[in-house]
């Protein structure tokens, strides 16, 4: 796979390569981050919550891929949504990844303790303005939240990222975002690692000669308008998750897959912090 194969999805002037390379929970990663890039992946996602974001910069600097090849997302954490703590968040990311400026600045998770929205959002849209973004986003918000955001926000946003495979059902977001012109970044692509022991897509798989996790990619990709950021620490699993191109799912295999979601399919719900979902 070479950087100009993975195709990219476009919205307000950024260009995202469709499959990315997730880095939470993978700590001091910059070995792991620099055959990630290696391999051809050229969409790094982080955030400051990680402490991943030092590793990140480590393995950007020793992949020798230029820096403008790469798309690098990175997140304010929910304990910074107050405008002067959101803008020491992003000076401490940018310090962190050792970069000027990051490709997409999310917030991380809508807001607690009643911090305005319309100050946070303040707060990104004036990063962007910086420079120290070149495209924004919002991650974990669910569809009113969106609205809002855009509504308050003076700059585009590019992306929602959210959780999104087979055991969760995301269509009304995913109509959403299409009709709104964002782009939907699936995180938890590949369910961290519960749809490995999935018979429908391991029967699925076995048929195509594929991988489990290549069929849950691939069933992302075909739906449109969706980015997917899946994480390893494996290089041969980090380059099956790029090779997921050259094959297609037949609608009846869609279907199979979509057949899947269900009602305790959310992974990520923090109590407290998780918005009413959609
Ligand atoms: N915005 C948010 O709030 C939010 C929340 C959660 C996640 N995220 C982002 O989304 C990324 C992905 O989500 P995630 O890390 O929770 O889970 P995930 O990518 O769905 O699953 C990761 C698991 O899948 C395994 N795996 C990866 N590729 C594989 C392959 N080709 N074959 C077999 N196993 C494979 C990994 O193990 P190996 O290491 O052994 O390959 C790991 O255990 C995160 O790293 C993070 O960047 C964002």
């Amino acid at each position: 796979m070479t950087q100009s194969s993975i195709p990219k999805l476009s919205a307000h002037g950024a260009e995202i390569p469709v499959i990315g390379f997730g880095t939470s929970q993978l700590g001091e990663c910059g070995e792991i981050v620099a055959t990630a890039l290696k391999l051809g992946y050229r969409h790094i996602d982080t955030a400051w919550k990680y402490g991943s974001e030092k590793g990140v910069g480590e393995g950007i600097r020793a992949s020798g891929v230029p820096r403008k090849d790469i798309f690098l997302c990175t997140k304010v954490s929910h304990e910074y949504l107050r405008a002067a703590d959101f803008a020491r968040s992003v000076d401490e990311s940018l310090k962190n990844l050792q970069v000027d400026y990051v490709d997409m600045l999310h917030v991380h998770w809508p807001t607690i303790d009643n911090i305005p929205l319309a100050e946070t959002i303040g707060a990104l849209a004036k990063a962007k303005r910086d420079g120290l973004a070149r495209h924004i986003g919002v991650a974990n918000f669910n569809i009113a939240l969106v609205e809002e955001a855009m509504r308050l926000c003076p700059e585009p946003l590019v992306t929602l990222q959210a959780e999104y495979h087979p055991y969760l059902d995301q269509s009304k977001v995913l109509d959403y975002c299409r009709k709104k012109g964002l782009i939907f970044t699936a995180y938890c692509p590949l369910g961290r690692g519960r749809l490995f022991t999935d018979p429908v897509i391991s029967e699925i798989a076995r048929s195509k000669g594929k991988t489990i996790a290549q069929v849950a990619l691939r069933w992302l990709m075909q739906q449109g308008n969706i980015a997917a950021i899946p994480r390893s620490s494996n290089p041969k699993h980090m380059a099956e998750s790029l090779d997921v191109f050259n094959f297609s799912l037949t609608d009846d295999e869609m279907k199979k897959i979509f057949a899947l979601k269900r009602p305790d399919g959310r992974i990520a719900n923090p109590k407290g912090r998780a918005p009413a979902w959609d």
